[in-house]
């Protein structure tokens, strides 16, 4: 079976009795629809025929009465149908909003090249225009299809009407439908294509605008406004040309559906008006045939409207899919051994390269941490420090070798409880949209009042929250806009140490702490959070005064461990590069 209709049947199996209720408003809908000409028809030929021949009806007025009791029916019923539109458009959101935390939470597993392939702007596009916007997913599972499932069963059940009353006639009136479905196949790829461009153009303005705003900062003081502004031009001219394209094809399309519901109804008038005046049917057939006609034009042009906005919402699928079925190393966080505690963690002859960049980083590093062991890692900018964390998280995996944390393979583990005892602080800080205290208050939303006070004293932020205008109700801007590169990194600290880590780990903290103030918090840390283990990087060389271990980076990628002493005595390179450094 196609993959879309696959897609499309599991969606509607998940809302199974919101579709059961859709079918049976539609076809009552549509049997509504259909039952209102018919009762006029049966007026008409009633009256014609009284006036005809008069002595066959003694009580006329009884007759009238029974059809006008059936136009009752029809109102009543008309206005139950009359909430159908609402229920529809209330189907299309249900669609929407399960869809929406779907596909994002497939999104919030996935790893880091996940994101180096997605820009921000384009998952949101993905999740917000090309799911709710007019043509494109929810509105086709809901409106897109059961109207087409309106149009077509009130086609359906005219033509059983029609037919049962004149067969000749109904013939001579559809004969535009093989014209129609030739029109729609050379005009409906075209679209396809049209509409897929365009689709990509709004995603990269969307992009465009992300990232511009979210690095104005560095837009501004590189001056280069006037730079951004032409890009931003001509991202919007793509989409200007694509969009046009879009509009000048269903406009051709609109038009020449329009002249063949005109011969349609040409065709009626003249073939039912000439059997109406050789007695073939009656004036009340006519009638019924030409108002049964002009309903079933609209729908029946619009069955090919399903076929152009399903395959947008195709494109849509698959690029919603795309995303969700981009590989990623821990698609599944919850699998594996759970680990309790931190007792330790080993690498063996662990490698790693960026394949993208064609860059082998890690070569053949062996190393032990110690449950309660404070480590160093110190190496030039860009060894490998960053990444030799992120291996710990499980956010990369090695090319080869092999990684322990409380003595379990790395590759067996539930990352998920190996992150909830180990804490991390990234080199580049990001907050969330709400109050400084929420965004701490993250990492463990238990926390008491009195863990909170303690985490952020202890990352140095108690004095600096005085100054804030609401104190820690203070909002912090999308990205923190509002706040220095070292106040945010405090906060994370605050976020790290309010989950009691059994691990910590510090990625570049020479930023955000001066060396006066690194020192007060290595002494709350041991203070407040005793037997914490914790992984430091740093390129203040007095950091070294707190940690027990050092682990060296050398610039061929090879890692040495020992105590600050032991290194300096032993390895040359290490001597060299704590030499360099002092000079800076
Ligand atoms: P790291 O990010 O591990 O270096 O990248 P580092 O030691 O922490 O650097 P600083 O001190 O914070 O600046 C190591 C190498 O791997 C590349 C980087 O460009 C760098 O050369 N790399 C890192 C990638 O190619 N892709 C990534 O996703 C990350
Ligand atoms: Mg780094």
């Amino acid at each position: 079976m196609n993959k879309h209709i696959k897609w499309l049947l599991t969606q509607y199996k998940s809302q199974k009795y919101f579709v059961l209720i859709m079918v049976i408003f539609t076809l009552a809908s549509s049997a509504v629809q259909i039952a209102y000409p018919y009762a006029f028809k049966r007026m008409i030929d009633l009256l014609n025929d009284v006036w005809a021949n008069p002595e066959l009806y003694p009580t006329p007025m009884v007759e009238v009465n029974r059809i006008i009791m059936l136009f009752l029916a029809i109102g009543a019923a008309q206005f139950l149908t009359g909430f159908y539109p609402c229920f529809r458009a209330w189907v299309n959101l249900r669609f929407e909003h399960s869809l929406r935390i779907f596909y994002f939470d497939h999104i919030t597993r996935k790893d880091y090249r996940f994101f180096q392939k997605f820009r921000t702007g384009d998952i949101v596009t993905r999740l917000t225009d090309d799911l709710s916007e007019f043509p494109k997913i929810s509105w086709f599972m809901g409106s897109g299809i059961f109207r087409a499932f309106n149009s077509f069963s009130l086609i359906m059940f005219s033509l059983i009407v029609m037919f049962s009353i004149n067969a000749k006639l109904t013939l001579l009136s559809i004969m535009p439908l093989p014209l129609m479905m030739v029109v729609f196949y050379f005009t409906s790829e075209k679209l396809y294509t049209n509409f897929e461009r365009n689709q990509r153009a709004i995603s990269n303005i969307n992009n465009q605008l992300e990232m511009s705003f979210s690095g104005i900062r560095i837009v501004k003081s590189f001056v280069s406004e006037a730079k951004y502004n032409r890009f931003f031009d001509e991202a919007l001219d793509r989409r200007f040309k694509t969009e046009m394209s879009v509009v000048k094809l269903n406009a051709i399309l609109s038009l020449i559906y329009q002249y063949i519901d005109y011969f349609a109804q040409i065709g009626v008038i003249m073939f039912g008006g000439y059997m109406a005046v050789k007695g073939e049917i009656t004036v009340g057939t006519f009638f019924l045939f030409y108002t049964y006609l002009s309903m079933m034009i609209y729908p029946l042009l619009d069955l090919p409207q399903l076929f152009v906005s399903g395959k947008q919402a195709f494109v849509n699928i698959d690029r919603l899919d795309e995303m969700k079925d981009h590989p990623s190393f821990n698609p599944e966080t919850q699998v594996g051994h759970e680990v309790q505690r931190f007792e330790g963690l080993s690498f063996e002859k662990v490698n790693l390269s960026y394949p993208e960049k064609g860059i082998h980083v890690l070569r053949d590093i062996d190393f032990d941490l110690l449950p309660n062991e404070k480590m160093l890692i110190l190496g030039s900018t860009g060894c490998g420090k960053t990444s030799v964390v992120n291996l710990i998280l499980g956010i990369v995996k090695p090319d080869s070798g092999k990684i322990t944390f409380s003595g379990i393979d790395l590759e067996k583990i539930n990352i998920k409880s190996l992150r909830d005892i180990v804490a991390y602080v990234p080199q580049e800080p990001s907050l969330f949209s709400g109050t400084i205290k929420e965004n701490i208050m993250l990492a463990n939303t238990d926390a008491s009042e009195e863990e909170y006070q303690k985490a952020i004293r202890v990352a140095q932020l108690t004095d600096e929250i005085e100054l804030f205008p609401q104190k820690d109700e203070t909002h912090v801007g999308q990205r923190g806009l509002s706040l220095s590169g070292g106040q945010k990194q405090r906060i994370t600290i605050a976020r790290a140490l309010i989950k009691r880590p059994q691990l910590l780990i510090l990625d570049d903290i020479t930023a955000s702490l001066d060396a006066e103030n690194e020192e007060k918090l290595w002494l709350d840390i041991e203070k407040e959070y005793p037997n914490t283990g914790a992984i430091v990087i740093s390129h203040r060389l007095s950091t070294l005064r707190y940690v027990d271990t050092v682990l060296y980076i050398d610039d061929y990628g090879h890692a040495h461990k020992g105590t600050h002493d032991e290194l300096v005595m032993t390895n040359r390179d290490y001597h060299d590069f704590l030499h360099e450094h002092l000079k800076k």
